[in-house]
C-alpha cells in the first residue's frame, strides 16, 4: 500500500474528511443534477463516488463509448468543489457483452449457469470479461486522468460480493493453472491434499476439477484452495484494471470497496490491502442484531489492520434500512451519526454512503439513502445535514492514528478452514469466539488492533487468538515468542489444529499451541444443540468441550456434571515471562466478559472509565490526542476528560457529559491525557 500517494493527492482535493456517498446521476435527468448539486452543498458533502454500474450508459454498444453525460456532470461537481472518487465502471458488464460471449456467465459448483438480469454476471477467469474491463478503465484513465475534480480511482465494486466462486470449464482450467504454480508438481499436490485417501490420487493435473457437487464430501484441502484460488482470481482482475491505471495516471490513488463485514467472506483481504493504494471498506449492520454497533467496530478496526494502521476510508454504509435484509428496518434517531463517527474513530478518514439519492426503479428502491424519497422535510435529510457539519468539524482529526494495546489474531484463510465441512460440529464458526472476545474488550473500553497471523506482536499487552484452526507453525510461534518475552495470550478452543494444508498438527491437540497452553487435549466433546454445561466458577458454556490434561498448565475453571465433571475448561500457563490462557468451551457472555476483565486487570490494563454501552477511542497525531466518546446508552455519560470538544465546539471538563445516544470528539488539553 502506498499510504503517501493517497495523502499526496486526496490530500490536494479534499481538506479534512471525505463526506459523501455513490453518486448514480445517470438514474436520473439532467434537470435533477443541478439539485442534486445544490442540496450536495447543502449537506457539506466533500466527495462522491460516480459511475460505479454505468458500463452500460458508457459503452452502450460494442466499441461505442459516450462520455457525454459524465463529462457534464464531473465538470458540475468540480465547479461546486465536490471531489471525485471515479469508478472504471466495470462491476457489472453490459447485456450486450453476455449476449456476444455468453461463456462469461459464472457456473455454479451444481452445474448450473447463472444469468444475467442482476449485476457482477462474470466469471473471475473470463478473459473476455478481463480484457473488455481493462480496455474500459484504459479509455477512462485518457479520459478523465487530468480532469481537476478527479481525487482517486475505484475500480470495479464490492469484488467477489456474488460472483467469487466459478466452475466453467474456463475457471477449472485457471484453478489447474493456479494449483500448478502453488505446488510445482502433481507429487506435491496429491501429499499436500492427503489424496492417498478414498482414492483420490491424481497422476496429472488435467484430472483436477473445481469443488463441484459430488456424491459427499469434498477433499478439505481442495475445497481451501479453491476459495484461496477464487480469491486470487479476482484479485488478478482488479491488478489488471490497477496496472493500466497507474500507466496512464501515475500519481492518482487507487482503491477498491473491501466488504469487511459480518456478510462477507469470499476473499482474503490479506492478500489484497498491500495491491491498494488507500484501503476502503463497505459495511452494513445486521438489523436483526441489537448489538450490531459492536460487530461494526470489529469490521472497523479489521479494515484498519489491513491498513497496516494507516488511515483507511468507510466508502459505503447506510443512512437507514438497506433491502436486501429479511426486515429492513431503519436507523433510529442519531444511529447513523454514531455508526459514521465510529468508523471515523477507529480510523477512517471520512464517512461515505450507499448512496446519494434514492433510487426510483430497481432493486434498490427501497434502500434508504442520504436524500430519501421523502426529500428533505425528512428526519434522514436533516440528519445527514448535521452530520455533514459535524464530519468538518472533525477536520483536525485527518491523518492521526489509533491507539491499542490490545489485539487480535484474525485470518481468512482460518475462518474458510475451520467452517469446511465433516468437522467435529457445524456449530463452531469462526467469527463466534472473535466477536465474543471482542465484545468482552469492546464493553471494557478497550481498543483492539487486528493482526495478519505470523505478524509480529511486539508492542501489545495482550492478545486474543480465536478459533485459530488452521495455524502454520510461523504464526503459531510469534505467539509463543510474544508471551515467552511478557505478553498475554488468550486462545480459544478449536486452535492450532491443521497446518496450511489442513492437516492434523502432529501430537495431541491443540498441536500448534501445546506447549505455549502446556495442555494437551485428549478427545473432543461437541456438545448437542441444546446441550448446555456448567463451570464451577459460576456461568454455563454450550457447543463445545475438551478433555484437557495440564502439562505445567493451571485449571482457572473446570467443567461441572458429566461427562466432564472436574476437567479443566479454562487454563493459563506461565510461558516465559508471560501467560497463555486456553478457552477449552464456548462460555456464555457474561462468563468471557469476566474472564476478560480478569486477564486485562492482571495484564496491567486499567478498564474502569466508561460504561459498557460507551465506545471510548482515541486517535493521536502530531496535534495531540482526541478522544472519541460514542454513548451507545439510554444514559448520559461522563465525558471523562478534559479539552475541546470538536462536536460542539466548546470547552469540556470530565464532569460534563455526553448524553444519551450523542457523541464527543475531544481534543485533550496536553495537562489531562491519560498516558
Ligand atoms: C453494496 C454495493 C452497493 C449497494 C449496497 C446496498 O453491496 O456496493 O452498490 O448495492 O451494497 O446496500
Amino acid at each position: 500500500m502506498e499510504d503517501e500517494r493517497y495523502m499526496m493527492r486526496i490530500t490536494d482535493r479534499l481538506t479534512g474528511l471525505a463526506f459523501g456517498g455513490d453518486y448514480n446521476p445517470e438514474q436520473w435527468p439532467p434537470e435533477v443534477w443541478d439539485e442534486d448539486i445544490a442540496l450536495m452543498i447543502e449537506a457539506a458533502v466533500t466527495m462522491v463516488t460516480v459511475g460505479v454500474f454505468s458500463w452500460a450508459m458508457l459503452e452502450p454498444s460494442p466499441g461505442y463509448v459516450d462520455f457525454g453525460w459524465l463529462d457534464d456532470i464531473l465538470d458540475r461537481l468540480h465547479r461546486a468543489g465536490i471531489a471525485v472518487d471515479l469508478a472504471t465502471a466495470t462491476a457489472s458488464p453490459p447485456p450486450w457483452l453476455v449476449r456476444t460471449h455468453p461463456e462469461i456467465l459464472p457456473i455454479t459448483r451444481d452445474g448450473l449457469r447463472l444469468y444475467p438480469g442482476s449485476r457482477q454476471t462474470w466469471c473471475p477467469s473470463s478473459p473476455v470479461y478481463r480484457e473488455a474491463a481493462v480496455t474500459l478503465a484504459a479509455r477512462m484513465a485518457k479520459r478523465y486522468g487530468n480532469h481537476p475534480g478527479l481525487a482517486m480511482w475505484h475500480v470495479g465494486n464490492e469484488y467477489g460480493c456474488h460472483n467469487a466462486h466459478c466452475h466453467c470449464p474456463v475457471s477449472t482450467v485457471a484453478f489447474r493453472r493456479w494449483l500448478a504454480k502453488r505446488y510445482g508438481s502433481i507429487g506435491a499436490l496429491n501429499d499436500a491434499w492427503g489424496t492417498t485417501f478414498w482414492s483420490q490420487r491424481y497422476r496429472d493435473f488435467e484430472e483436477i476439477h473445481t469443488p463441484r457437487l459430488s456424491p459427499t464430501f469434498v477433499n478439505p484441502t481442495q475445497q481451501l484452495d479453491y476459495a484461496r484460488f477464487s480469491s486470487d482470481e479476482l484479485l488478478e482482475c482488479f491488478r489488471a484494471e490497477r496496472d493500466v491505471l497507474r500507466e496512464i495516471t501515475p500519481e492518482i490513488p487507487i482503491t477498491t470497496n473491501f466488504m469487511v463485514m459480518q456478510f462477507s467472506r469470499n476473499l482474503d483481504y490479506w492478500r489484497w490491502a498491500p495491491e491498494v493504494d488507500m484501503v476502503s471498506n463497505d459495511h452494513y449492520l445486521d438489523a436483526a442484531d441489537p448489538e450490531a454497533h459492536v460487530e461494526l467496530s470489529f469490521s472497523a478496526d479489521l479494515t484498519r489492520g489491513l491498513a497496516e494502521g494507516n488511515p483507511w476510508l468507510l466508502m459505503e454504509h447506510s443512512t437507514g434500512a438497506v433491502n436486501w435484509q429479511p426486515r429492513n428496518t431503519p436507523k433510529m434517531p442519531g444511529q447513523m451519526a454514531r455508526n459514521s463517527i465510529a468508523h471515523i474513530a477507529r480510523g477512517s478518514e471520512g464517512a461515505m454512503f450507499f448512496q446519494w439519492r434514492a433510487s426510483r426503479a430497481g432493486t434498490e428502491k427501497f434502500h434508504s439513502a442520504m436524500l430519501p424519497h421523502a426529500g428533505t422535510d425528512s428526519r434522514i435529510w436533516r440528519e445527514v445535514v448535521e452530520l455533514g457539519k459535524l464530519v468538518a468539524n472533525l477536520a483536525p482529526i485527518a491523518r492521526t492514528t489509533v491507539e491499542a494495546d490490545v489485539a487480535m489474531v484474525f485470518d481468512w484463510n482460518a475462518w474458510w478452514a475451520t467452517e469446511l465441512d465433516s468437522h467435529p460440529s457445524t456449530d463452531v464458526r469462526y467469527l463466534d469466539r472473535a466477536h465474543a472476545w471482542y465484545r468482552a474488550l469492546w464493553q471494557h473500553n478497550i481498543t483492539c488492533d487486528m493482526v495478519k497471523p505470523g505478524e509480529s506482536l511486539e508492542g501489545y499487552r495482550l492478545v486474543i487468538v480465536p478459533t485459530l484452526y488452521l495455524a502454520s507453525e510461523a504464526a503459531a510461534s510469534e505467539v509463543g515468542r510474544f508471551v515467552k518475552s511478557g505478553g498475554t495470550a488468550v486462545i480459544t478452543y478449536f486452535s492450532g489444529i491443521v497446518d496450511e494444508s489442513d492437516h492434523v498438527h502432529p501430537g495431541a491437540y491443540p498441536g500448534a499451541f501445546r506447549h505455549l497452553l502446556g495442555i494437551r487435549t485428549e478427545e473432543f466433546v461437541p456438545l448437542r444443540a441444546d446441550q448446555t454445561i456448567d463451570l464451577d466458577i459460576g456461568g454455563k458454556a454450550d457447543v463445545w468441550a475438551e478433555y484437557v490434561h495440564l502439562e505445567g498448565a493451571e485449571a482457572v475453571a473446570r467443567f461441572v456434571g458429566t461427562p466432564l465433571d472436574g476437567w479443566p475448561a479454562v487454563t493459563s500457563h506461565r510461558f516465559g515471562d508471560g501467560t497463555a490462557w486456553y478457552v477449552a468451551t464456548r462460555t456464555d457472555s457474561s462468563t468471557t466478559m469476566a474472564l476478560a476483565h480478569r486477564i486485562l486487570t492482571a495484564s496491567g490494563i486499567d478498564t474502569a472509565e466508561y460504561g459498557s454501552d460507551v465506545e471510548v477511542v482515541t486517535r493521536s497525531g502530531s496535534g495531540g490526542r482526541f478522544r472519541f466518546i460514542i454513548n451507545h446508552g439510554a444514559e448520559d455519560t461522563a465525558i471523562g476528560v478534559a479539552g475541546h470538544d470538536l462536536v460542539t465546539d466548546r470547552a469540556v471538563r470530565p464532569a460534563d457529559t455526553v448524553a444519551a445516544g450523542g457523541v464527543a470528539v475531544v481534543h485533550e488539553a496536553p495537562d489531562d491525557g491519560d498516558d
